[in-house]
Formats: structure tokens, C-alpha cells, sequence
């Protein structure tokens, strides 16, 4: 049975539009039941829209908590009985309430190699620090920022004269593979979870 996928956004939505073309292309097997976004005008909302997905708007401002902001979140992802969420572009940090709601059930994916560059402006950091390679990072939430269980990386060169905006857009580029082959992974069951390690039945290669 297809499972039910909850995505999360803030903006332009292009992973949530990978997501949407590895389904219709067959690479993934799941339903989009839902994308929520923090942003009432978020580009990727009509991106959902036009592929007849459901959307719904939560603004993160205006609560008497982030928990209550959270626990909206959860109930929304609850009421179209998702089945797991990932977060694609989601500029929010995800508190307690989501986390117990979907225990070891929400992704997020991160444009530099993780543990290094974590947090905003990755690409700049990467290229700030002189590495020569950076990538595509996707793993489990967990109430760290950008620290859970790594599921997948993928390496990406950094060339001269690269600046955030043209490393970003190579890295990109890998994240649109990386996000649907992360999630298919995950929907495949049969990984657990040691210590800080995803160890997976059978890898992606
Ligand atoms: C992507 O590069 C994603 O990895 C990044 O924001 C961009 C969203 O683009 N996420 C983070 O930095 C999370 N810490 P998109 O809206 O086109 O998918």
C-alpha cells in the first residue's frame, strides 16, 4: 500500500517538486497527502496545488508557544494521516510536539555534509571554510538542529570562482535525487536505529 507523506515548506519548493515527480515517474512509491507551509505565499504551495495536492497554511506567528504552533502542525499531519513527514525546505526548528507525534518518522534534508555547516547559509559557510567538497545531507530529526541520524549523503565538488548562489544550485541539483531515494529508503523499512547510526537493511547503490 502507498504510504501517506506530509511535507513541510517555507518557500520555493523544489524538493517538494522532486518528491512529486519520482511518484508520478514511479520511483517512489507513496501518496503526497498533504504540504503544510509556514508561509502564506510560499512559491511551492501552487507547486502542490497544480499536481492536485492538498495544501494548508500555518503560520508560525501569532502563538502563545512554539509548542502550540507545533502541536498544530502535528494535528494537520495527523488529520490526513501521514505516515511520515519530510521536511523540504522548512525554515522552522520542529519542537517536542512534532517529535513525539512522529517519532523517528520526520526527514529533513541539509545542503552541506553534516556535522559540518549546519544551520543557515551553508553553502556560504562551506565556501567561507575553503572546503573543496560539500553535498547533500538527509537524516531523522531529532530536537537538535540539523543533528539526527544520518540517512544518506552525497558528496558535491566545490569549484573555483563558486559563490553561495552557484554552489548552491550544484548541490541542489543533488538534492532532487537525494531526497526521493532518501525517503524510498526509509518507506522500505527494515533500518534501525544504533546509536547515532541509520543502518539500513540494503543500500540504495
Ligand atoms: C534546499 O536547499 C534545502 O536543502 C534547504 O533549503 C532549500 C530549500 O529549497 N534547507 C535547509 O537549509 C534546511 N536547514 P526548496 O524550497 O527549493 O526545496
Amino acid at each position: 500500500m502507498s504510504r501517506r507523506l506530509g511535507v513541510l515548506i517555507s518557500g520555493r519548493g523544489s524538493n517538494l517538486q522532486a518528491l512529486i515527480r519520482a511518484i508520478q515517474e514511479g520511483r517512489l512509491d507513496a501518496t503526497i497527502a498533504v504540504v503544510i507551509s509556514n508561509i502564506a505565499d510560499a512559491p511551492g504551495l501552487a507547486l502542490a496545488q497544480a499536481a492536485g495536492i492538498e495544501t494548508v497554511t500555518i503560520s508560525h506567528k501569532g502563538w502563545p508557544s512554539r509548542a502550540d504552533f507545533d502541536r498544530e502542525v502535528a494535528g494537520a499531519l495527523t488529520a490526513h494521516q501521514v505516515d511520515l513527514v519530510c521536511l523540504a525546505g522548512f525554515m522552522r526548528l520542529v519542537g517536542q510536539p512534532l517529535l513525539e507525534a512522529f517519532p523517528n518518522r520526520i526527514l529533513n534534508i541539509h545542503p552541506s555534509l553534516l556535522p559540518s555547516f549546519p544551520g543557515i547559509e551553508p553553502q556560504r559557510q562551506a565556501l567561507d571554510h575553503g572546503v573543496k567538497v560539500s553535498g547533500v545531507t538527509v537524516h531523522l530529526v531529532t530536537a537538535d538542529l540539523d543533528a539526527g541520524p544520518i540517512i544518506l549523503q552525497r558528496p558535491v565538488p566545490v569549484v573555483d570562482g563558486d559563490t553561495p548562489v552557484t554552489l548552491a544550485a550544484r548541490i541542489l541539483e543533488e538534492e532532487h535525487r537525494a531526497y526521493p531515494e532518501a525517503v524510498r529508503l526509509v518507506l522500505e523499512g527494515g533500518w534501525r536505529i544504533e546509536g547515532r547510526r541509520f543502518v539500513a537493511l540494503r543500500t540504495t547503490a
